[in-house]
């Protein structure tokens, strides 16, 4: 057909790979529940990038550690660790401020530390202690994060040589329960995390034009002691595993990836999104018999 020419490559499956997003080694993340998770997977997944960081947890022990296993693995880079309890906002602040002083800007904000109460549950049943805590932490403690990012990341030195840039990227975890219901009650926590997706959406538009860019994580269920611990017998797991298309849990792997996809400058044009990384959860009504063939990849921290 005249006007109709191929391409005078075709293009192969090593040049896709190569084509992946890294987020540039000079940029500084902080990312909060790094003792654990979704966090402890996506700290190491970042120092793998060589991007250094500040390692935020209530568990200081457990922060230590993840920066242990960093230092071991990647030596080039930096991970501090630092306990902060993000529903207080001077230790919020602290670890901002930490990022700055060590590394002179910050260009990652991983709001990521939640909880979920084991004595969270229905509107009747659950205690307004149990409520009051599940929104300190999950709700004030990712604002706290956000203010903190905000004030640094407009500070931000620019340098393009290095992909550094004014702004940043801000990613606030939420969960699947923010945007689907379900008859397993946990009022508290289902609050918090619609309050995470709504705050991270009104964000988002704000500070578009600074450079800023706010997305939410939305995990469906995974393997992690947050959930499996609430999980603790075969009637309460299977009442989930039945719901979930690929016949499994997530792992805290799979969220990392997501997270460092938003860090990065491949995902430019994306803000204000509510980012489900859920196994098709949230598309379901109704999963495909059998088992699948292949089996979830292995973390990071477990190798
Ligand atoms: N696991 C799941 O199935 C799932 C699903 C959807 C969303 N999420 C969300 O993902 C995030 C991480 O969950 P995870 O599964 O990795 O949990 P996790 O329990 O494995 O890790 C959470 C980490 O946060 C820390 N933490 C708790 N309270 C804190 C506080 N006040 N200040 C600072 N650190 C604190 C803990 O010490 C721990 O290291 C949470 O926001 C959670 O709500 C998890």
């Amino acid at each position: 057909m005249p006007g109709l020419r191929l391409p005078h490559k075709l293009y192969t499956v090593e040049d896709l790979t190569c084509a992946f997003p890294v987020v540039s080694n000079a940029k500084i993340a902080l990312i909060t529940g790094a003792g654990s998770g979704i966090g402890l997977e996506t700290s190491l997944l970042f120092a793998s990038e060589g991007c250094s960081s500040v390692l935020a947890d209530i568990n200081l022990e457990a922060a230590q550690k993840t920066a242990q296993r960093i230092h071991e693995r990647y030596p080039d880079v930096k991970a501090i660790p630092i306990k902060c309890d993000v529903s207080k906002e001077a230790e919020v602040e602290a670890c901002v401020n930490k990022a700055v002083e060590e590394f002179g800007r910050l260009d990652i904000v991983f709001n990521n530390a939640g909880i979920m109460h084991p004595k969270d549950d229905d509107a009747l049943n659950t205690d307004e202690k149990v409520w009051d805590l599940t929104q300190e932490i999950n709700v004030k403690g990712v604002w706290f994060g956000c203010k903190h990012a905000i004030k640094a990341m407009r500070a931000n030195p620019t340098d393009e040589s290095k992909g550094l840039h004014v702004g940043g990227s801000v990613i606030n975890t939420a969960s699947f329960v923010g945007k689907m219901g379900a008859a397993t009650p946990q009022i508290a926590y289902t609050t918090s995390k619609g309050a995470v997706l709504a705050m991270t959406r009104e964000l988002a538009m704000v500070h578009a034009k600074e450079g800023i860019r706010f997305n939410a994580l939305c995990p469906g269920p995974l393997q992690t002691p947050l959930l499996m611990d609430f999980l603790d017998t075969p009637e309460k797991l299977n009442r989930r595993l039945t719901h979930l298309p690929m016949g499994r849990f997530g792992e805290a792997i799979e969220q990392a990836r997501g997270v460092l996809f938003l860090a990065s400058d491949e995902s430019s044009y994306i803000t204000g999104m509510d980012f489900l990384v859920d196994g098709g959860l949230s598309a379901c009504y109704v999963t495909a018999e059998g088992t699948s063939p292949l089996p979830p990849p292995r973390g990071l921290a477990s190798q």
